[in-house]
């Protein structure tokens, strides 16, 4: 049995990553879809295709759990892969506003998501659930996704943030939520530029619900093992993904 870990690209290393922390070891298959990243910005029917293509990899591969590490995935697709696959356990991502309202109830927040993340229902329906409509603004932010890919860090990065974040007043926020898992790789620059607002990400949240998971289906777990599945042969991507995982891939696989 493996555990599927899917993303456009890298920012599914910063699941992973929580899952490795808490010590939460077995076959992981993390497959990356970087011959189409970054699918935010993406024509979305478009994106829904690449999305199935690999899902449909995952499940071929013995993956009986799939991690589904991203929150543009997860907005497209969940419900569908659901209905599509009712043998498999999948775990979604959504940004994390729930976790920044429990947390401060007097203040705004700011969700920075991709494009498609923040013109999806399903974060629209979260809002609407939770009554927070007029306390929630909604910022894209998909160059991080490109400066992610392309390695870019430092000043190049926060002059962008810089440029994203100056309109707001912002001593009328507690909290930025980073609803795609690629912007935790930046976590210290936007932390940097918004130093009096709580910085949130949803791993803790996903890796909890992988544990109960795990649990409830009584899975035992092999040592730990990560299989590196690319669709497009990248030697940058697989260092890449070496110098920002915690564990080095042991086999890299190429698909398509
Ligand atoms: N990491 C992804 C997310 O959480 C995808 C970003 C992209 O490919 O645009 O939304």
């Amino acid at each position: 049995m493996k555990i599927g870990f899917f993303d456009s690209g890298l920012g599914g290393i910063t699941v992973l990553n929580e899952a490795l922390s808490q010590k939460i070891h077995g076959h992981f298959m993390y497959l990356a879809d970087n011959k189409n990243t970054p699918y935010g910005i993406k024509d979305k029917n478009k994106v829904k295709k690449y999305i199935f293509e690999n899902i449909e990899y995952l499940v071929n591969n013995e993956c009986k759990i799939i991690v589904i590490a991203c929150n543009t995935a997860t907005a497209l697709c969940i419900k569908d892969l659901r209905k599509m696959y009712s043998n498999i356990c999948f775990i979604g991502t959504e940004p994390a506003v729930k976790v920044a309202v429990d947390d401060e109830k007097n203040k705004k927040i700011i969700v920075a998501a991709t494009t498609i993340t923040l013109k999806e229902e399903k974060l629209k329906n979260l809002i609407t659930n939770l009554h927070i409509t007029d306390k929630v603004d909604l910022l894209p932010l998909d160059k991080l996704v490109e400066f992610a890919e392309e390695n870019v860090r430092g000043n190049i990065v926060d002059e962008y943030l810089k440029e994203k974040l100056c309109s707001y007043k912002l001593s009328e926020y507690s909290h930025i939520v980073l609803g795609c898992t690629h912007f935790p790789i930046f976590k210290e620059n936007i932390q940097r530029i918004v130093p009096n607002l709580k910085v949130v990400d949803g791993s803790k949240g996903i890796i909890s619900n992988l544990t109960k998971k795990i649990k409830n289906l009584g899975y035992d777990l092999e040592s730990l093992k990560i299989d590196l599945v690319l669709t497009k042969k990248d030697n940058r991507f697989v260092n890449n993904f070496n110098n920002l995982c915690k564990q080095e891939e042991n086999e890299v696989k190429y698909i398509y």
